[in-house]
């Protein structure tokens, strides 16, 4: 019989510095009216000099097990998703596993861009409801501000850094996670993506000098297919799960630009109060936005068991992922 995972505890972590959009009018040529309305961001946090994604990624996982007193040797799999890694290998997870002394747990990392702790959430629950593991930490975590190209104003104003965790285990009488939807479409690859570094285009003095080592987006088309995919996921989610927009405390989407959340708000005829968004606060984290998100709510009270939760997420790859998750 398959066990439902609920979330038993969640962290996160931002770092101290703030980088305001006046501070961005100072290193591209933008100001402070445009960023906020063509995407609701005003300011980001961006991780210390030699800060790294498992340092914050272990900071939110610890706030995890201090809140909820789950012993890290008890911990069984660390699932990390990210896009910006420690290094290529190891994994950022196993960095993590030595940080919070996880030493049973397997670990390995997911990539799906934005949509990564979605991915993750969903794979770590496949573990949990086969029986084969029973508490599984999943961290989002991100230092965008290591491939964001700081000289171009059409991508530096929309991200920042930051970290979530959510430890899932088995809760008697609990649903978890009652329905999910993982897409991707490669043929897309090339609207949002880092083109350099890996092996297809190895660093090289070319490379260094044409910042293709940074990431690239075409904004206009990735609006286009952030806003279609995230309400074709809500809408399939929704439907697996038999219920409709009404049934739901909150809705958590990808926290990339206000405008497509607005768009997708409309699309489901649903009151932009019952979508949780802190874009405003954090600019675009990437796979650590829903974790993130996911603990302002649980600590702000804002959710009581038997909520219904939509998280829809878009990203990189193409990819994009919506789970239903009963709390
Ligand atoms: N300040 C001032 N002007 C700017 C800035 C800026 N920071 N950035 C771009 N502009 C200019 C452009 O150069 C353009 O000028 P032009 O008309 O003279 O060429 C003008 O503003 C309009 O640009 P648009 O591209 O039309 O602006 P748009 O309304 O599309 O907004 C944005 C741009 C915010 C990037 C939007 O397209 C967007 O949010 N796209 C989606 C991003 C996203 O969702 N990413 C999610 C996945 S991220 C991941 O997976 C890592």
């Amino acid at each position: 019989m398959r066990r439902s995972a609920s979330i038993a505890a969640t962290g996160a972590y931002l770092p101290e510095r703030i980088l305001t959009n006046a501070d961005l009018e100072k290193m591209v040529e933008t100001s402070n009216e445009w960023i906020l309305s063509r995407t609701g961001i005003r300011e980001r946090r961006i991780a210390a000099e030699g800060e790294t994604t498992s340092d914050m990624g272990a900071r939110a996982a610890q706030q995890a097990l201090d809140q909820s007193g789950i012993d890290p040797k008890t911990i069984d799999l660390i699932i990390v998703a990210t896009c910006t890694p420690d290094t290529a290998f190891p994994s950022t997870a196993c960095y993590i596993q030595a940080k919070i002394g996880a030493t049973r747990a397997a670990a390995f990392d997911l990539q799906a861009a934005c949509s990564g702790f979605l991915y993750a959430l969903v794979t770590a629950e496949q573990f949990i409801a086969s029986g084969a593991h029973k508490t599984v930490l999943v961290v989002g975590a991100e230092k965008l501000s290591s491939i964001v190209n700081w000289q171009d104003r059409n991508t530096c104003v929309l991200f920042g850094d930051g970290a979530g965790a959510v430890i899932l285990q088995h809760r008697e009488g609990g649903r978890g996670i009652v329905s999910f939807d993982l897409g991707a479409d490669g043929t897309q690859t090339e609207i949002l993506s880092v083109p350099a570094g890996g092996c297809r285009m190895p660093i090289t003095p070319e490379v260094l000098k044409n910042r293709s080592n940074f990431l690239q987006m075409a904004g206009k088309e990735v609006f286009r297919q952030a806003v279609t995919a995230m309400n074709r996921s809500a809408e399939d989610c929704l439907e697996k799960a038999g219920i409709k927009p009404k049934d739901l405390r909150w809705i958590i989407p990808h926290q990339a630009n206000s405008r497509i959340i607005e768009a997708v708000a409309q699309r489901l005829s649903v009151d932009m109060e019952h979508f949780y968004v802190n874009l405003d606060r954090y600019g675009n984290t990437s796979a650590a936005c829903i974790p993130i998100c996911l603990h302002e709510l649980n600590t702000a009270g804002k959710l009581k068991q038997g909520d219904l939760l939509l998280m829809v997420v878009f990203g990189g790859g193409l990819t994009w992922a919506g789970a239903v998750l009963e709390w």
